[in-house]
């Protein structure tokens, strides 16, 4: 029977073990974290070093000798924990499995360092494997039989083929929003219009209208001011924005990164996408991107890029003139 002799100073010393690190914890948790990461794990280290000393000399103080079947399985956990928590930066599970291997080797030399702690070892193990009580005979079941059935239903039960639920679909054009703030600029979506829409006569272009552009070279100089926005969109998609990296050179989606991503980056070329859209929308998608995506468009791990941080608002609205002119759509509109 084990007797705590001193109870108050017990207490003590088990209330400066638990407080060290706890303290350390709130400290590198709270909001301001007034201590860095690595101080942070420092203390950790310290204080959970400290506490096994404190624990092991009041165990010893106390009379409370563990036995070595139970010494062994604690420093083995306490050394994979140090390996695997503290130890920083994290190491690869190749090198973890060899240093729990050397711990293992080490743990069993100190086992078997004199015939009593080997005995002291090893005794409840052949006791557990000869004894003929009741007890003996459970501990028999349950490490031959009940043990190795349970990892022989994990094994069957990982290898067993899953048949996962059918993706989930996803709506590709969500609702906008009724109006943005590009630039300190609020963008009504429902009424905005492209300003480089530019007729020969210098007024606004009407949707349709612009397919005398098409099939042109926007790029020979002296064209009409509205291929020369065509020719400025294209800067941007080429250039400035580098667009076709993953819309593609042809816009038709696959630009060389585009294999990277899922979903892939929107094919122009195809009449699913811009053709189906007005310019404020698509306006929109370039100028929030990804992150500006609503509810209904997840699961959407969009890779698009919010460009309204990268480029200017006239920008974004002559690399869509660009768009729309190489491929030969016209936007949706309202009338
Ligand atoms: C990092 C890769 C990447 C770059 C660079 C990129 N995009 Fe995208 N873009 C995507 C992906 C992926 C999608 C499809 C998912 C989505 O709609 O958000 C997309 C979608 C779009 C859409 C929406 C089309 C639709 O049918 O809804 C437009 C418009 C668009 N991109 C324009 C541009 C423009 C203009 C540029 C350059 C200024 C650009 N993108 C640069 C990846 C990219």
């Amino acid at each position: 029977m084990i007797k705590i002799r001193n109870k108050t100073l017990f207490a003590q010393i088990m209330a400066i073990i638990l407080a060290v690190p706890m303290l350390a914890w709130a400290g590198g948790g709270g909001a301001t974290g007034f201590i860095d990461a690595g101080t942070f794990a420092l203390v950790i280290e310290v204080g959970l070093a400290l506490g096994a000393i404190i624990l092991a000399t009041v165990v010893k103080k106390m009379g409370m000798p563990l036995p070595k079947l139970v010494q062994a399985p604690i420093l083995w956990a306490v050394c994979y924990i140090a390996f695997r928590v503290i130890l920083q930066p994290p190491i690869p599970f190749s090198l973890l499995a060899m240093y729990m291997g050397v711990c293992t080797v080490c743990i069993l030399l100190y086992c078997s360092l004199t015939t009593e702690s080997w005995e002291e070892f090893s005794n409840p193990i052949a006791k557990m494997l000869r004894a003929n009580s009741g007890g003996a005979k459970m501990s028999r079941y349950a490490t031959f039989v009940i043990l190795p059935g349970l990892i022989a239903f994990q094994t069957y039960d990982m290898m067993l083929p899953k048949f996962g639920e059918p993706i989930e679909l996803r709506t590709v054009h969500p609702a906008p929003p009724a109006s943005i703030n590009t630039h300190k600029k609020v963008i009504n979506l429902q009424t905005a219009e492209n300003p480089f829409r530019i007729g020969d006569d210098g007024n606004y272009l009407k949707v349709g209208d612009e397919s005398k552009y098409f099939g042109g070279n926007a790029w020979t100089g002296d064209v009409p001011v509205f291929l020369q926005k065509v020719q400025e969109g294209g800067q941007v998609f080429f250039g400035t924005a580098g667009c076709f990296f993953c819309h593609g050179d042809n816009l038709d989606g696959l630009g060389p990164f585009s294999f990277a991503f899922n979903p892939i980056p929107a094919n122009f070329a195809d009449s699913g996408t811009i053709a189906q859209l007005q310019e404020s929308f698509v306006f929109w998608r370039v100028a929030k991107g990804g992150p500006d995506l609503s509810r209904e468009a997840f699961p959407w791990a969009s890779a698009m890029p919010p460009w309204e941080k990268h480029l200017t608002t006239p920008e974004i609205w002559k690399v869509i003139i660009f768009e729309y002119w190489h491929t030969g759509f016209f936007p949706r509109t309202w009338g």
